[in-house]
């Protein structure tokens, strides 16, 4: 296995399962808006905050174009399927996993998670980000090899899950 890279929207344990998956195959992991937070020097809110969405996403496409010829497990961050360049080379790497999360868990998760700013939801209501969601789940699917439901699973479940798939697929 190449590569793996996992899909999803925010609060889908993208990161935290990346980790796990790369431990387990023995690989690198990397999470591509923290490759962001090092190219611009600031966090991903502030960075929308001084550019806009739009930089934003240049960058990101422009984060997994150099990724995407690397080996081991990437983590996108929930946005990376609204651009259809970002589609496309997504359609090209062999692994791709949608982490889908039921929008009760991953707007608990959202809600919880002290660490990551995520500007995009910061002034959004419930049903707002449900509406993202809804109106990328088609996008996340025709990009994704497998879909893994975690909504029910703990992270290392899912890996478990993942592992399966990728396992069959490459054996
Ligand atoms: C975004 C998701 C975030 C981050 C940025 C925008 C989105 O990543 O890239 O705040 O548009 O869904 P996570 O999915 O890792 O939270």
């Amino acid at each position: 296995m190449k590569q793996l890279v996992l899909i999803g929207f925010m609060g889908a344990g993208k990161s935290t399962v990346g980790k796990l998956l790369a431990q387990a195959l023995d690989v690198t992991f990397v999470d591509s808006d923290d490759v962001i937070i090092d190219k611009a020097e600031m966090s991903v809110a502030d960075y929308f905050a001084k550019h806009g969405e739009e930089a934003f996403r240049q960058l990101e496409s422009d984060t997994l174009r150099e990724l995407s010829s690397k080996p081991g497990v990437i983590a996108t961050g929930g946005g990376i399927v609204t651009n259809q360049g970002n589609r496309e080379m997504l359609k090209e790497i062999p692994n791709v996993v949608f982490l889908k999360t039921d929008p009760t868990v991953f707007l608990e998760r959202i809600k919880g998670d002290e660490e990551a700013v995520r500007p995009l939801v910061q002034e959004k209501s419930s049903q707002e980000i449900v509406r993202l969601f809804k109106s990328r789940v088609a996008f996340y699917e025709a990009c994704a090899d497998w879909v893994v439901d975690t909504s029910q699973l703990t992270p290392e479940e899912v890996c478990e899950a993942v592992l399966v798939q990728v396992s069959r697929k490459n054996s």
